[in-house]
């Protein structure tokens, strides 16, 4: 089997790395600058200190801050036609997994693009990128920085999407913590945990290569051992740490996939607009506890890279430990994990059972075939939410 990685262009980790904007926009010799954000991050006064550094650059710079938490197609198109007639040449995302997502799925979109979102939908891989891409994130994360992904919610279907295609890969990557360094407790926590999911999803994906376990171990290794210390006291070591692990998750996915987590998650994000970090850690545990059996060899071996001091445990130990820590990491970092304080009722559950088994572009991942029945108990498991309490 060949292993493909793929990654952005250009990629730089460390504090201060927002100063560096005004030379890499003069780089690629842009003109105009578009750069994306949302109302929070604005009002916090977070790009600030990015827009004065793209002045120095003496371009031109339009500011596009309408884009939506977890956005829909119908937000993604509308941020596209109120940007439609710029044309830039280089655009900048600051923000989330929702404004990188909005702003990687932008730059195939605009400049006379033949096709629309929803024909991306359909067929992903006519995509073809218009202007030079630089990704900033502020949580930590979706790793979108890092991946040819972006996620869309279709509520007339009540779930969520995923469009995969090389053009949607950035350009160019800026880690700098500052952009997190005062990121809400609760947010350091479902982002954190999202990106832990993707790098045990994706090393215990069917589709896992050598290339992917590398970056799926490394960030695995950065956030089991750093996010209830970026939890509890936001220590900026902690943090940076964060940052690098949910950049290893991304990549992991452009090499191997998640798998049955994210795959039940999206149908939960999609009806009941449960955040996707929460949405996952909802159901982290109880998907690999169900998984463990056919995943304990790569379970064991993810703990002797995480946890080498219990190297000389069975493999079934291992495996175990490496589950009992995502239920202490949801349960230290205080994610709602009950379904029912969503609004979702027992009555909901068939509707969540059908959208869940839909889900095959992940589900197709899982090491383990999950069954309507599997899915019907996973759901119901998570309804009553006792694993985490
Ligand atoms: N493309 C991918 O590979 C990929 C992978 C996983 C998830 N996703 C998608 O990403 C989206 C979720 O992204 P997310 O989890 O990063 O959250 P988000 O971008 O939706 O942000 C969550 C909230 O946090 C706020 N926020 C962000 N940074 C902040 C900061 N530094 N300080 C204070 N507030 C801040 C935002 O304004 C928003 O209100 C979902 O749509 C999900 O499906 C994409
Ligand atoms: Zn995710």
């Amino acid at each position: 089997m060949n292993s493909l990685l793929q990654l952005p262009g250009r990629i730089l980790y460390g504090q201060g790395g927002i100063e560096q904007i005004t030379g890499r926009i003069e780089y690629t010799g842009a003109k105009k600058v578009l750069l994306f954000s949302d109302k929070v991050l604005r009002g916090l006064g977070m790009t600030i200190p990015l827009e004065n550094a793209i002045a120095k650059a003496e371009v031109s710079l339009e500011i596009a801050d309408n884009i939506k938490a977890e956005p829909s197609v119908a937000d993604v198109e509308k941020t596209v036609s109120s940007i439609k007639e710029k044309r830039p040449d280089l655009l900048i995302a600051l923000g989330g997994g929702s404004v990188m997502d909005t702003a990687k799925l932008a730059a195939v979109l605009l400049g006379g693009a033949s096709y629309g979102l929803r024909d991306l939908l359909v067929n992903p891989l006519q995509a073809v990128k218009h202007c030079w891409t630089i990704m900033i994130p502020t949580t930590c994360g979706t790793g979108s920085e890092a991946t040819c992904n972006a996620i869309v919610a279709i509520p007339e279907e009540q779930v969520k999407k995923g469009i995969v295609s090389p053009a949607l890969i950035p350009d160019e990557v800026i880690l700098d913590v500052d952009c997190i360094a005062a990121l809400p407790p609760p947010i350091i926590a479902a982002t954190g945990v999202d990106a832990l999911a993707h790098c045990v999803e994706c090393y215990t994906s069917k589709k896992a290569t050598p290339l992917s376990d590398l970056y799926a171990s490394a960030g695995a290794r950065l956030i089991f051992a750093n996010i209830e210390k970026a939890y509890v006291s936001r220590d900026k070591e902690a943090l940076e740490k964060m940052l690098l692990g949910a950049f290893y998750g991304g990549v992991a996915i452009t090499g191997s996939g998640t798998t049955a987590v994210h795959a039940l998650s999206y149908p939960l994000g999609g009806k009941y607009h449960i955040a996707h970090g929460v949405s996952n850690a909802i159901l982290f545990a109880t998907v690999m506890e169900f998984n463990q059996d056919a995943c304990l060899f790569r379970l064991a071996s993810l703990c002797d890279t995480v946890y080498p001091e219990l190297f000389s445990k069975a493999e079934g130990e291992k495996a175990a430990f490496i589950i009992k820590r995502i239920k202490e990491i949801v349960k230290n970092t205080e994610i709602p994990a009950n379904l029912k304080q969503f609004g979702v009722k027992e009555s909901d559950l068939e509707d969540l059972v059908q959208s869940g088994s839909r889900q095959t572009r992940l589900l197709v991942n899982n090491m383990k075939e999950l069954t309507i029945d599997d899915i019907r108990s996973i759901y119901q498991q998570v309804m009553q939410g006792a694993l985490y309490e």
